[in-house]
């Protein structure tokens, strides 16, 4: 019995959604722990595209279970719309439950999240606006609305008054007891007060937990305050699921073979020139969920070994090997300067107002100008892309198990 974590490795959309479709096929039960819609997942299967914001990816698998856990955030109409476009597309949700304790987006939330960036300017963290940070300090300061509030009118009126006050809303009581009757009438064939017995049950079998976001993104490991509100790190599946450490025997951190970013925030090996603007052409990096163009950047070695450590990972999944088809040359980076002293540092400085500081310092590979999206073994691979994806493996310190060159299911290489 191996039950694992898919971990985004970088600041999020590394492929994660691909490597939990192909893990799902041996999986039980399929869980999210943490984020809300804020993650857009991408799986494609035989050319058809299927795009996920808070359904577990598992859902493409007809007969297996999919849990949302404690550990999200959830806003009832975003995942209605979801739900709605994915039965649109011949899926069933008959096998979806959402815990009781996930927290609720409420409509103040999106809102909040919105004037808190434009208040922020220049300072702004670049959020996909859709209430998760408010959602969570809500959660965090004992003033949220669970998704159990949703079905017991008397907690509802008091948690709905206290946040009319906090906020100080103009929206009346009686507004928002009717938009919560209505998240209550979308949520309740999917609510499953009986999760207890749910998490029992599955116990002795496979568990695959999907995280959301990436590393860098964590609330307390990321590039704070550039992060989401949530723990995407390994350890963030076992608050955001119920399940205790031990259950969890690999935890598969996902890459690209270079690095995207979304939102505000450093990112040392960025390449804001045409070299850029090729990867995000040739990789189309433009956000699922917002559709921002992504920043692109040369692999950063300091991100993946600092990602090693704190998320936990054991394995490795490298994808979107394929986008450097056209590349004659290709850069590393194996650690940081420090411009004010000159100093060499393989250690990630976390504190985020200082990465101005820091320059990359590369290595180059030879790349290998060919297409490879059809290589189905590590031995088809050219010379010089065995060679890149040996040297990531030395930087990781953890197996590669896995290369993705392309975004189709078929499009995996398994070492
Ligand atoms: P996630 O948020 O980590 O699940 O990733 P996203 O779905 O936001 O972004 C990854 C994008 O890359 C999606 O459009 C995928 O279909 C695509 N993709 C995944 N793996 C590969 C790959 O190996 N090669 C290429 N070219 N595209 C890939
Ligand atoms: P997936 O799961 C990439 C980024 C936002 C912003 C920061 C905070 O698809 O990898 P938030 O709305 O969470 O308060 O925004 O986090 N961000 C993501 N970037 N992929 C995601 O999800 C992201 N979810 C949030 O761009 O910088
Ligand atoms: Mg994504």
């Amino acid at each position: 019995m191996v039950n694992k974590v898919i971990v985004g490795a970088q600041w999020g959309d590394e492929g994660k959604a691909k490597i939990t479709d192909l893990m799902s096929a041996n999986a039980d039960l399929i869980i999210r722990y943490q984020g809300g819609c804020n993650a857009g997942h991408t799986v494609v299967v035989n050319g058809k595209t299927f795009k996920f914001h808070l359904i577990p990816s598992g859902i493409l698998y007809s007969g297996k279970t999919c849990f949302l856990g404690a550990g999200i955030v959830l806003h009832p109409e975003t995942f209605q719309k979801e739900i709605t476009d994915l039965k649109e597309q011949g899926i069933s949700l008959s096998t979806l439950k959402i815990s009781p304790l996930a927290a609720v987006t409420m409509p103040y939330h999106i809102e909040l999240d919105g004037a808190n960036e434009k208040k922020a300017g220049k300072n702004k963290i670049g959020t996909t606006g859709k209430g998760i940070g408010p959602t969570y300090t809500d959660k965090i300061s004992r003033h949220g609305i669970r998704v159990e509030d949703l079905f017991s009118k008397d907690i509802l009126g008091i948690k709905i008054e206290d946040a009319i006050s906090r906020f100080d809303l103009k929206t009346t009581k009686s507004e928002l007891m009717e938009k919560c009757s209505e998240y209550a009438e979308i949520l309740s064939p999917y609510v499953d007060f009986n999760w207890q017995s749910t998490l029992r049950k599955f116990k002795s079998k496979k568990l695959l937990f999907e995280g959301a976001q990436g590393i860098m993104l964590d609330i307390d490991y990321g590039t704070y305050p550039y992060v989401t509100s949530s723990n995407p790190i390994g350890g963030g599946a076992c608050v955001g699921s119920g399940y205790g450490p031990k259950m969890i025997d690999e935890v598969i951190g996902v890459s690209k073979a270079y690095i995207t970013r979304v939102g505000e925030g450093p990112f040392i090996t960025e390449l804001d020139n045409e070299i850029g603007t090729k990867i995000r052409e040739i990789g189309h990096e433009f956000g699922t969920t917002t559709g921002r163009p992504r920043r692109c950047g040369w692999f950063d070695g300091v991100v993946a070994r600092y990602g090693v450590l704190v998320g936990g990972l054991t394995q490795m999944a490298i994808t979107k090997l394929d986008v450097f088809d056209t590349f004659d040359e290709i850069k590393l980076c194996v650690a940081y300067k420090d411009t004010r002293n000159g100093n060499i540092m393989y250690d990630y400085p976390t504190n985020a107002f200082e990465h101005k500081y820091f320059e990359p310092v590369y290595e180059t590979h030879a790349g290998w100008m060919q297409d490879i999206s059809n290589c189905k073994s590590f031995d088809e691979l050219p010379q010089n892309a065995k060679k890149y994806i040996k040297r990531l493996e030395e930087i990781f310190e953890i197996p590669i198990k896995i290369v993705s060159v392309g975004a189709d299911r078929e499009q995996t290489i398994l070492l």
